[in-house]
């Protein structure tokens, strides 16, 4: 299998896993479109990227924005959707509108842009939800990270099921360097890194590529369906 000349959406394309998505596929010579909210950082991506992508701006939090989103691009073969902002906290502290926005954002965003795009998508075309590795192995104050994954696991098995021939993945990241920390205070963030690694059985953080590596096999792989990668660095065994 190769992506050669296949059109790959990626929603969350601007930053992080999904742009390191973008960057692999463009290096398998995939025609790539990557979309999110910011079109000012949607520029910045296509940047340092240095070929020719196409960006949309797009929040898969609008049902009818999508429906027009995809009807713009039409037919194409690989949906991948790393786009979430997720706000986690104490249980009892979090307020429920905040773990409601985060449910909001990383589950019924990616839920109805799968639904807008699945009359789009070619045969032999496939899906890539993502979820995180918090979902096997919760620590205290992250139960809205938590369940969400857990949801958008099961999701993504539910969806393999009901959309076949399109196959439907998941990717289960665990720690990775990605601009999600860039707005932390740098003291915070460093803690938090420290104390994760020390959770981990190879004790670093992921790169964004080597979780994008398991997206690229994820559409080359026209036997995995239905299926979670958990690329996690043994987080969820130690
Ligand atoms: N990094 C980690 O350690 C880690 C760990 C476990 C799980 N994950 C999961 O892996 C996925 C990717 O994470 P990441 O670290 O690569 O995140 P990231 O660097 O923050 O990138 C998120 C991307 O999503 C876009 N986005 C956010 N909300 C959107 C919306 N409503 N509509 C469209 N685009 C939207 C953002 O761009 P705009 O701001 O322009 O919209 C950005 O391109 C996420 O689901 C995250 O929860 C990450």
């Amino acid at each position: 299998m190769s992506l050669t000349n296949k059109r790959i959406v990626i929603i969350g394309g601007s930053s992080g896993i999904g742009f390191a998505v973008a960057r692999l596929a463009v290096k398998d010579k995939a025609q790539v479109i990557i979309a999110s909210r910011s079109k000012e950082k949607l520029l910045k991506a296509k940047d340092r990227l240095d070929v020719n992508v196409d960006t949309k701006t797009i929040d898969m939090c609008d049902e009818e924005a999508l429906k027009r989103f995809f009807m713009e691009i039409g037919k194409f073969d690989h949906l991948q959707i790393p786009a979430s902002v997720v706000e986690t906290g104490p249980f009892l502290e979090l307020p429920t509108e905040t773990a409601k926005n985060s449910f909001s954002s990383k589950f019924w965003g990616p839920y109805m842009a799968v639904k807008q795009a699945v009359p789009f998508i070619n045969e032999g075309g496939s899906i890539v939800l993502y979820s995180g590795a918090l979902g096997q192995r919760p620590v205290p104050g992250t139960v809205i990270s938590a369940s969400i994954s857990c949801a958008v696991e099961g999701l993504a098995r539910a969806l393999s099921v009901e959309l076949a021939p399109i196959r439907v993945n998941c990717i289960s990241p665990g720690l990775t360097q990605t601009e999600l920390f860039d707005q932390w205070d740098k003291e915070k963030a460093k803690s938090f890194f420290d104390n994760r690694c020390e959770m981990l059985i190879i004790k670093r953080p992921a790169q964004p590529e080597e979780i994008a590596e398991s997206a690229i096999h994820l559409m080359n792989s026209n036997y995995t369906n239905g299926t979670t990668l958990y690329i996690d660095g043994g987080y969820t065994l130690k």
